[in-house]
């Protein structure tokens, strides 16, 4: 575990992402720095899983925010996509599971990415959640201990 200094870390992987797709992909922050105590490979696995899937999941821009919140910190990925029905929601973080199986052919994927997320959030005791509508797009949100020193 270490301290990652969240603006500049997420400037590096929205760097990254640029590298092997166009999609406009924006960073939000009201304050810097944002530190949190975490194995940083495994949090980045976690944006880049979320990323990917707004990334495939949505043609427009995706925005993400990064906050305070008292002890918390609070990470957001914001797809204006396809969505995910309500009654899908509570299965999406299953092992292997997908909400359109037939989407496997065109968009690829296993199934496995959230379950690998909401794992590494458990390792980090923090908690992930997701709020999407059908038709508008989805938000997931990530909340984090925040550290206080470098
Ligand atoms: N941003 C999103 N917008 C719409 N649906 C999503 C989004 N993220 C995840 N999903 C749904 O949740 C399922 C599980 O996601 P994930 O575990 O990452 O698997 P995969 O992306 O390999 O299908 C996806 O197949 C998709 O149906
Ligand atoms: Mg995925």
């Amino acid at each position: 575990m270490s301290v990652v200094n969240l603006v500049p870390f997420c400037q590096t992987i929205l760097k990254q992402m640029k590298q092997v797709d166009k999609r406009e992909i924006s960073l939000h922050y009201e304050e810097s720095p944002i530190l949190i105590l975490a194995d940083e490979l495994k949090i980045k696995q976690v944006i880049i899983i979320l990323l990917d899937n707004a990334i495939k999941y949505s043609h427009d821009k995706i925005d993400v925010f990064l906050d305070k919140n008292g002890d918390n910190v609070i990470v957001r990925i914001k797809d204006y996509g396809i969505g995910i029905p309500q009654e899908e929601i509570k299965n999406i973080f299953e092992r292997f599971y997908r909400v359109d199986k037939a989407r496997s052919r065109k968009t690829g994927g296993s199934g496995l990415g959230l379950y690998i997320a909401k794992s590494i959030m458990k390792l980090h005791k923090g908690e992930i959640k997701i709020k999407s509508k059908q038709g508008e797009g989805t938000e997931v949100e990530l909340i984090l201990s925040a550290s206080l020193e470098f």
